[in-house]
C-alpha cells in the first residue's frame, strides 16, 4: 500500500519546507518537490500543515485511582488521541505495594492488547522499591522496552516512596539505561495541609488547591534534582506547573545537569479562577492544581527557553458522578481530568496562533523531543525517509468550539468547556495508514502497536 501526500507544509521541529511525501507500507520512502511517483491515495494537502503525529508522554488509561477508575479505556482514549492528532501515547503501568512490577505490566497488557488505536508505551510506575524489585529493572529495560520508571514524592500510603527508596532506584535504573520521571510535589506538606483544612471544616474543592501551594512543588522540584545529580541519574519531571519550580530546574544547569521537564496543556491554558466555582470546580481537581497567570508565564518562557521540553495531558478524566463522591469533603474528588485529543489544537491556537511559540518550538514539544527522550527517535517524532508514517494534516485556519457533547473522550463533561480554537487535525495517519479522515474514523481497534523503546545512553 503507498500514498502521497503532496504540496503540504512540512513542520518538523527543526525544519518548514513545502514538498511531497511518498509512503511505502509503513514507513516515508521518499520527500521531495513534485515527486513522479504513482500511488494507491494521493492526498492533496496544499495550504495544510504535515506534523509529525503527536506523542503524549503522560496519560492514564482506565487507571485505578481513588476508588475509581479513569473512564477512558484504551478503545476511548486512544481514539479521542488520534482524533485530535496524537498518534502515540505513553500510559503508566502502576505497580501495587507487595506485588511485582511485572505482575502490574501484566495487569496493564490485559487492559490495553486487542483494544488501541494509537501506538503506545509504558512507563513503570515503582510505588514499592525492595530488593525484588531491583532485580525487575534490568529485564523491563533489556527485554520489555520500558526504559522510563516514574516515581511520585505524595500521594502518602498508595504511591509514594521515600527518598531512600528514590536513590536506590535512580541507582539501578542508571546502571541499566533508563530514566526516572517524577511526580514533584512534597507529600507530607501536603497532607499536612489537607488535614488542617479538613479541621477547619474547609472542604469544598478550592481547599484541593490551597492544600498545594507552589512551595510544595518547588520542594520537592529540588530535592529529586539534587538526588538525581547525587547518583548521576537521566531525571524527567512530570506535569510542572509552576515558576519556583522552573526556577529549581534553572539552577541545576548552573552546574550542567540536564534535567527533563514536561508540562501539561492545562497548566497554560487554564489559570485558578477555575476554582472560584463553588463545586463545578471538581472538574479541575488535579495534583499539581491549576495556578496562577504568573505561573502560566513562566511556562511560555520555559518553553521558549528549552527549560521545559515537552508537552503533555496527564489526561485522567473521571465521570462527573465519580467526582460527585467528593461533594463533601475535597480529598474524595478522584484527580484528574479529560484532555487528550484537545493538546495539539490547543497549543497552535494558543501557542502558534497566538504568537507565542513558533511552529517549529510546537512540534518539538509534542512530538519530537518526547520520542528522543523517552528512546523512540527517529521511529517516531519526526517527518523522514525511514521514520514511521505517523503524520497530521492539520488545517490552520479551521476554527471550533471546545464542548463535551462534540469531543471524542468518554467523559460527560468537558474542562474547556465553549473555549474557542483555531486550527484541527484533518487527517491523521499511523504508520501509513490513514486512520482518521474529516473525523471519520478508518481503523479498527488493535491497529495501535506496542512501542518497545531502546535504552537511554546519549539522550538530545
Ligand atoms: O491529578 C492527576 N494528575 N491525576 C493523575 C495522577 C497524577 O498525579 O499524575
Ligand atoms: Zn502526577
Ligand atoms: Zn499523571
Amino acid at each position: 500500500m503507498s500514498t502521497l501526500i503532496k504540496n503540504g507544509r512540512i513542520i518538523t521541529a527543526t525544519d518548514d519546507y513545502t514538498a511531497d511525501i511518498f509512503i511505502e507500507g509503513e514507513t516515508v520512502s521518499a520527500i521531495g518537490l513534485n515527486l513522479n511517483v504513482s500511488a494507491d491515495t494521493i492526498i492533496d494537502a496544499s495550504g495544510k500543515l504535515v506534523l509529525p503525529g503527536g506523542i503524549d508522554p503522560h496519560v492514564h488509561l482506565e487507571m485505578p485511582f481513588m476508588g475509581a477508575f479513569s473512564s477512558d479505556n484504551y478503545e476511548t482514549g486512544t481514539l479521542a488521541a488520534m482524533h485530535g492528532g496524537t498518534t502515540t501515547v505513553i500510559d503508566f503501568v502502576i505497580q501495587s505495594h507487595g506485588k511485582s512490577l511485572y505482575d502490574a505490566l501484566r495487569e496493564w497488557q490485559g487492559r490495553a492488547t486487542g483494544k488501541v488505536f494509537s501506538d503506545y508505551a509504558f512507563h513503570m510506575a515503582v510505588t514499592d522499591f525492595n530488593a525484588d524489585t531491583q532485580t525487575e529493572i534490568k529485564d523491563l529495560i533489556g527485554k520489555e522496552g520500558i526504559s522510563s520508571f516514574k516515581t511520585f514524592m505524595a500521594y502518602k500510603g498508595s504511591l509514594m516512596i521515600d527518598d531512600r527508596q528514590m536513590v536506590g532506584l535512580m541507582k539501578e535504573v542508571k546502571k541499566h539505561g533508563g530514566i526516572v520521571t517524577v511526580h514533584a510535589t512534597n507529600g507530607d506538606i501536603i497532607d499536612y495541609l489537607v488535614a488542617e483544612n479538613k479541621a477547619m471544616g474547609n472542604l469544598s474543592p478550592l481547599y484541593h488547591y490551597l492544600s498545594q501551594p507552589e512551595i510544595t512543588e518547588t520542594e520537592a522540584t529540588g530535592r529529586f534534582i539534587d538526588m538525581a545529580w547525587q547518583t548521576g541519574s537521566n531525571s524527567y519531571i512530570v506535569h510542572m506547573t509552576s515558576e519556583g519550580a522552573l526556577n529549581k530546574v534553572r539552577d541545576a544547569q548552573k552546574r550542567d545537569q540536564k534535567v527533563f521537564v514536561e508540562t501539561c496543556i492545562q497548566y497554560l491554558v487554564l489559570d485558578a479562577s477555575v476554582y472560584d466555582r463553588g463545586f463545578e470546580s471538581a472538574k479541575w481537581v488535579m495534583s499539581p492544581p491549576i495556578r496562577e497567570k504568573k505561573d502560566q508565564k513562566a511556562l511560555w518562557a520555559a518553553i521558549n527557553q528549552g527549560v521545559v521540553q515537552t508537552l503533555a495531558t496527564d489526561h485522567c478524566p473521571f465521570m462527573w458522578e465519580d467526582k460527585c463522591k467528593g461533594e463533601h469533603d475535597f480529598t474524595k474528588i478522584p484527580n484528574g481530568a479529560p484532555g487528550i485529543e484537545h493538546r495539539m489544537e490547543l497549543i497552535f491556537s494558543e501557542g502558534v496562533d497566538k504568537g507565542k511559540i513558533s511552529l517549529n518550538k510546537m512540534v518539538d514539544i509534542t512530538s519530537t523531543s518526547s520520542a528522543k527522550i523517552f528512546g523512540m527517535f527517529p521511529k517516531k517524532g519526526t517527518i523522514a525517509v525511514g521514520s514511521d508514517a505517523d503524520i497530521v494534516i492539520f488545517n490552520p485556519g479551521t476554527k471550533h468550539v471546545l464542548s463535551a457533547s462534540t469531543h471524542h473522550h468518554h467523559c460527560d463533561y468537558s474542562a474547556y468547556e465553549g473555549h474557542e480554537v483555531t486550527g484541527k487535525a484533518e487527517t491523521v495517519l499511523l504508520r501509513g495508514k490513514v486512520a482518521i479522515d474529516h473525523g471519520s474514523v478508518k481503523i479498527q481497534k488493535g491497529y495501535g502497536e506496542f512501542v518497545k523503546r531502546s535504552k537511554l545512553t546519549n539522550i538530545l
